[in-house]
């Protein structure tokens, strides 16, 4: 079986890459490079450019004899959407169309679509659902779950078979020069405040939570990567025709709970220098958004398998491997 992973060279996508080499699948990256790095995935195959250019893509598909897709490659920075909403649908809707489009024209069977918890918005329930109703409060989440009805409405006609993986916070690194780099997210801004001498800075303490500070639920990149490869082997042995499911371990960890492991990690707790600060709160925040996982569990028998300690020290690993040396 031939996968093309789209975004196959950015921070998941390598993960994923290696996931499905490991289980045998061939694999060919399409990726534009704009924030994908070619030396993270060196033995497969690599075409380099978006999604967007129609021609490419029908090519990569006929040349390759691809028999499935995962679909990664899009923006992902929430703050960034909201500045750029046009680039935003451009890039993950309008990409997703053309992709959607060359996929049936060249009768490809089977496709796995990178969605994101950010589809909730802020769920105001304990666990999240896959069945919770979706109000995405910026075009971050907006792009994702339009992508989730066009694959669903191309699948209606085309017999595309589809799984949809919401992921929740992303964190960890399956090996160190594979690490995000995009640093947008807690775990590489805090890492960043460290490096800095700086404080870390928690965005509100005043959230209807236990300790006042938002909770989230983490999962590592490579159960994130484990997913996808159990979902595609899912698809292709026709045990699903669509599916749709939260990627996160149901476990709600708070800001602080995690600041406070990553001054462990980092041997910086006892530092007064490092001791959190307080900020206002970042407009959007909900207050909380974890996962009930049990889908992935029920259908697919998948099951996370990183802890938190894994997802940091992986994370922190990778951060100090890229320092200028
Ligand atoms: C987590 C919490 C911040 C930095 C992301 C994105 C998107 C999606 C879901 C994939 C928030 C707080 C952060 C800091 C802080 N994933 N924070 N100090 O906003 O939960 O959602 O994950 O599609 O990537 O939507 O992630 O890491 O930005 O913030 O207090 O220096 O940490 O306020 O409560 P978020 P995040």
């Amino acid at each position: 079986m031939t996968w093309l992973v789209t975004g196959g060279a950015g921070y998941i996508g390598a993960h994923v890459v290696a996931a499905m080499r490991e289980a045998g699948d061939d694999v060919v990256v399409l990726d534009d490079l704009s924030s994908g790095d070619p030396a993270r995935i060196s033995d497969v195959p690599l075409v380099t450019g978006s999604v967007l250019d129609g021609a490419l893509v029908g090519r990569t598909l006929q040349e390759h004899a691809v028999d499935g897709v995962v679909h990664l490659a899009a923006k992902k920075q929430v703050e960034e959407s909201i500045r750029r909403p046009l680039h935003y649908y451009r890039e993950n809707v309008e990409g997703l169309r053309v992709l959607l489009e060359a996929v049936t024209d060249a009768g490809v069977e089977s496709f796995v679509f990178s969605s994101s918890a950010a589809v909730y918005g802020a769920p105001d329930v304990e666990l999240v659902r896959e069945d919770t109703e979706c109000r995405p409060v910026n075009p971050y989440g907006w792009t994702k779950l339009i992508g989730e009805q066009m694959v669903a409405d191309v699948a209606a006609v085309s017999g595309l078979r589809h799984a949809d993986l919401r992921y929740f916070n992303v964190a960890g690194a399956g090996r160190a020069e594979w690490a995000d780099r995009g640093a947008a997210n807690l775990v590489p801004m805090v890492f960043r405040q460290l490096d800095a001498r700086q404080p870390p800075q928690v965005f509100g303490a005043d959230f209807p939570t236990p300790d006042g500070t938002c909770v989230r639920d983490f999962i590592h990149v490579a159960d994130i990567a484990s997913a996808h490869r159990a979902a595609a082997r899912a698809l292709e042995e026709r045990r699903i025709d669509s599916l749709t499911a939260n990627i996160g371990r149901g476990e709600g960890v708070s800001v602080r709970e995690m600041i406070d492991l990553i001054l462990d990690v980092t041997g910086t707790a006892g530092e007064d220098w490092a001791k959190p600060v307080v900020m206002p709160r970042r407009p959007g925040d909900p207050a909380r958004v974890v996962a009930a996982a049990g889908t992935l569990r029920d259908v697919l028998g998948w099951a996370a398998e990183h802890d938190l300690e894994d997802m940091v020290s992986s994370a922190w690993a990778g951060w100090v491997a890229r320092r200028p040396q």
